[in-house]
């Protein structure tokens, strides 16, 4: 498959581009400026783009099977920008036939019981209330889109650099947690969730909770 990454020079998006590498699949990464370092791979291609800039996301797409985010805001911006970004992907996307998107999400808009989400817990971190309520925001922006394939893949509450183990658990619109109540995914698994949602496609139209 040949994947347009958004993201590709972040934490997550490093790991994902990874991945995609391992299981033989051609990624585009892009970036702001052009640049991600220690991309040496000849499957993969960098370029600059703006993922809030529709036009350019649609000359990006042309050629591709599939798009893929792992795009946050950047150090100091309104986290709002997600949701910026998640309409100018969408738009750019339907000026293409490309048809197939997954998204990096958010834990807080995941359901911890039958009617409350992590972030309406009363130990959700304050600081991190807006970053939250952005993911949740662009997810509902994504579900809007009736003609994308779109998968929105949920990290755990905690999702750090860590060992590939190959192994996660996953649950439809759930935060996925341990037998303690602990909420943990390594940026590693992450990634093979991610990528095996993108090659399989289980969880099309799914806000998809990842962890161990
Ligand atoms: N538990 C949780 O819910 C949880 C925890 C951690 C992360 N996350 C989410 O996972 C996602 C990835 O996290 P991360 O730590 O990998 O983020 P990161 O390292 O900050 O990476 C953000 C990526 O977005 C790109 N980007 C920002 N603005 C852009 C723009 N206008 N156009 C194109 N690219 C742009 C950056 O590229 P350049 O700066 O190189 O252009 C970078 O590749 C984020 O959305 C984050 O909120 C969720």
């Amino acid at each position: 498959m040949k994947v347009l990454l958004f993201g590709a020079s972040g934490r997550v998006g490093q790991r994902i581009t990874d991945e995609l590498l391992a299981r033989g699949h051609e990624v585009t990464g892009v970036s702001r400026s052009g640049d991600i370092e220690g991309s040496s791979d000849p499957d993969f291609e960098v370029v600059a783009g703006d993922a809030t800039d529709a036009d350019r996301v649609a000359a990006l797409v042309e050629g591709h099977d599939a798009v893929a985010s792992a795009l946050g805001p950047p150090d100091g911006a309104d986290p709002s920008v997600l949701s910026t970004m998640a309409e100018a992907v969408l738009e750019g996307m339907k000026r293409t036939d490309a048809d197939r998107l997954v998204w990096t999400g958010g834990a807080g808009g995941l359901r911890v019981g039958a009617e409350t989400r992590l972030i309406e817990t009363d130990a959700f971190p304050e600081e991190v209330v807006p970053i939250a309520r952005a993911h949740i925001d662009a997810l509902e922006i994504i579900r809007g889109a009736e003609a994308v394939e779109w998968s929105y893949v949920a990290p755990a509450a905690v999702i750090e650099p860590g060992e590939r183990t190959g192994t996660y658990r996953s649950a439809a619109g759930e935060l996925v947690t341990d037998d303690d109540g602990d909420s943990y995914i390594s940026m590693e698994d992450f990634a093979v969730a991610f990528v095996d949602e993108l090659e399989r496609g289980d969880a099309v139209r799914t806000q998809l909770g990842v962890g161990h």
